[in-house]
């Protein structure tokens, strides 16, 4: 049975094919998560069905994006780790936007939502919504204090922003692309 950092993996693979990330591979994928799954400052909520050998919903958190993000860079192979880093130059437009934000988001006090997805192929009884995922992310904010959750997403993925705009998010700033939201815990 694969492992949880590689289930996760897939299922990313499955909901988010096109960012940076998921090009870069499975396996640098499975690296993400197995540093997310052991971080102190992050959580990654799932759900898991068919005896545990598919993952069918996740989403992924932290407290500290600097240092998530250094330690994921940290945990890649150095032939992944380059892999990462042209994707991220041919596509720049996320860190473009993010460099433009970096004064809007405050370091201590607020959450981050780093990825969520819900696998499209599960119907019914055995689909996880996106909202229960994201309830769960945000409980974990709540306990630790956080008054505030942040999450950034391509601003043509119009499902995910009404998503979130459903879910009580506000748009903050469009900047490349990408726009980046924002949600006031109560
Ligand atoms: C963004 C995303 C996570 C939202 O998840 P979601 O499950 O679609 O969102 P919701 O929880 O609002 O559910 C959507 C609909 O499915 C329905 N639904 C949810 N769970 C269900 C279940 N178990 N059975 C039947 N219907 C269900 C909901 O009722 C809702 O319908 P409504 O809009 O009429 O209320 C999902 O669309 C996704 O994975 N997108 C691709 C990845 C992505 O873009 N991620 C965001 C990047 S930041």
């Amino acid at each position: 049975m694969a492992d949880l950092p590689s289930l996760l993996a897939s299922c990313h693979l499955q909901c988010l094919p096109h960012t940076p990330s998921a090009q870069a591979g499975a396996k640098a994928l499975a690296a993400l998560y197995q540093t997310l799954l052991k971080s102190s400052v992050s959580k990654v909520v799932y759900r898991l069905v068919d005896q545990d050998r598919r993952c069918i919903g996740f989403a992924s958190g932290t407290l500290d994006r600097y240092t998530t993000q250094r330690g994921v860079l940290r945990q890649l192979p150095p032939g992944l780790l380059l892999s990462l880093l042209l994707r991220n130059l041919l596509q720049p437009t996320h860190l473009l936007a993010q460099w433009r934000w970096r004064h809007c988001i405050p370091q201590a006090g607020s959450g981050y939502i780093l990825t969520i997805g819900t696998d499209p192929t599960f119907i019914g009884d055995k689909k996880i919504a996106g909202r229960m995922l994201l309830a769960e992310l945000e409980a974990f904010f709540r306990e630790r204090d956080c008054q505030q959750v942040w999450v950034d997403t391509e601003s043509s993925n119009r499902r995910a922003i009404d998503f979130y705009l459903k879910n009580l998010y506000t748009i903050v700033r469009e900047d490349h692309g990408h726009a980046l939201l924002s949600k006031i815990l109560v």
